[in-house]
């Protein structure tokens, strides 16, 4: 069973049809528009059954390597509190999306996975006491941010991978990550991870993006880094065992809701272990082997590449801010 939940208060709840696809329980159509609001409900949100841990080896995603995150997260770590996130990670989308987590208990052990400067973190301590919590990312920049923050200070700080936590199994009472999946190579095999390290009835809480529907905003996604679709968040976090999987959607307040351009944070996705122990999916060996030489001019293109089309997903967000201003309120942008 999955629910996803929009704007907190309107809930659909959607079921797996012979397990493979979800639509609404009393089988409406597909797409119906939600009363008074431009908020377009994909009502069935998973699909011709396309999606699976599959997807994210078959296009060229740029960004969606490690190698690559390290060297991006080395020149942006400098600007990304204060140039790049306030265009689409604000504190009230922060709370809003943590919400869910149910960050209910000042004792609760929680990991933050790609957990970067600690801006989600900065979330979390609100709710949790900061010893209580790690921080775990690839970048050690990234980390050095975190590590400047004063109410972060008692927090552990870990450098690693969100597909092979340095956690034991049955660890943490939450896993929080936020805009760090679009990075994976393989997004199931994280999620994989994230079950595993929680303990019994514990709650993952992934905060991602979201797939564009708008032509030319899809090109530059799919180009640059993985934004899932919603189904393909439920069917992950289903696929590793997750048990009352739910989405609610978020953004930037001046986006009014469009959806059609994607969104770098664009949802929060949650489940909830239902037994002690690993996962029940067994996968592979891992996708991207770090230690594996690269050709440096492959690495530059591709890092080039990306960059270009990340300024996209820069652009984006000064461009609906000015539709914004200039569109008289109750009026579609
Ligand atoms: C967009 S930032 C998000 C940072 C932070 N969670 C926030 O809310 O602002 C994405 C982070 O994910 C990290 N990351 C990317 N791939 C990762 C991986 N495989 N394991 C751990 N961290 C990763 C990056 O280094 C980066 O700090």
């Amino acid at each position: 069973m999955a629910s996803l939940m929009l704007s907190g208060t309107e809930k659909l709840t959607l079921r797996t049809l012979n397990g493979k696809g979800l639509c609404d329980l009393q089988g409406k159509s597909l797409f119906p528009r939600v009363a008074n609001s431009r908020i377009r409900v994909p009502n069935r949100v998973a699909p011709k059954f396309s999606v699976s841990a599959s997807r994210p080896t078959s296009q060229p995603r740029f960004f969606q390597h490690k190698k690559e995150a390290f060297w991006f997260y080395r020149f942006v770590s400098d600007v990304y509190d204060h140039v790049l996130n306030p265009g689409h990670w604000t504190e009230d989308m922060r709370d809003e999306a943590l919400e869910p987590a149910d960050l209910s208990d000042r004792n609760m052990i929680v990991v933050d996975v790609g957990g970067g400067t600690g801006f989600a973190t900065l979330g979390v301590v609100k709710h949790v006491d900061a010893k209580n919590v790690t921080i775990l990312d690839q970048s050690p920049h990234q980390l050095a941010k975190a590590k400047q923050k004063e109410p972060l200070k008692d927090c552990k700080i870990v450098q690693g991978d969100a597909e092979d936590l340095p956690f034991r199994t049955d660890y943490a009472d939450r896993y929080v990550s936020a805009g760090s999946i679009e990075y994976w190579p393989d997004p199931q095999r994280g999620i994989k991870e994230a079950y595993r390290v929680l303990k019994l009835g514990g709650k993952a809480c992934i905060i991602g993006p979201v797939y564009p529907t708008f032509w030319l905003s899809r090109f530059f996604a799919d180009v640059m880094m993985l934004f899932p679709k919603e189904e393909e968040y439920i069917e992950w976090f289903q696929k590793a065992g997750f048990k009352d999987v739910q989405l609610k959607r978020i953004g930037p307040k001046w986006y009014r809701g469009v959806r059609r351009h994607g969104l770098i944070m664009g949802c929060s996705v949650t489940g909830v272990k239902p037994a002690s122990g690993d996962s029940p999916l067994q996968l592979g060996p891992k996708e991207e082997d770090v230690e594996k030489p690269v050709n440096p001019f492959v690495f530059l293109m591709r890092f080039l590449l990306g960059v270009m089309a990340g300024t996209w997903y820069v652009l984006v967000p000064i461009y609906m801010w000015l539709k914004d201003q200039v569109v008289p309120e109750g009026q579609p942008i």
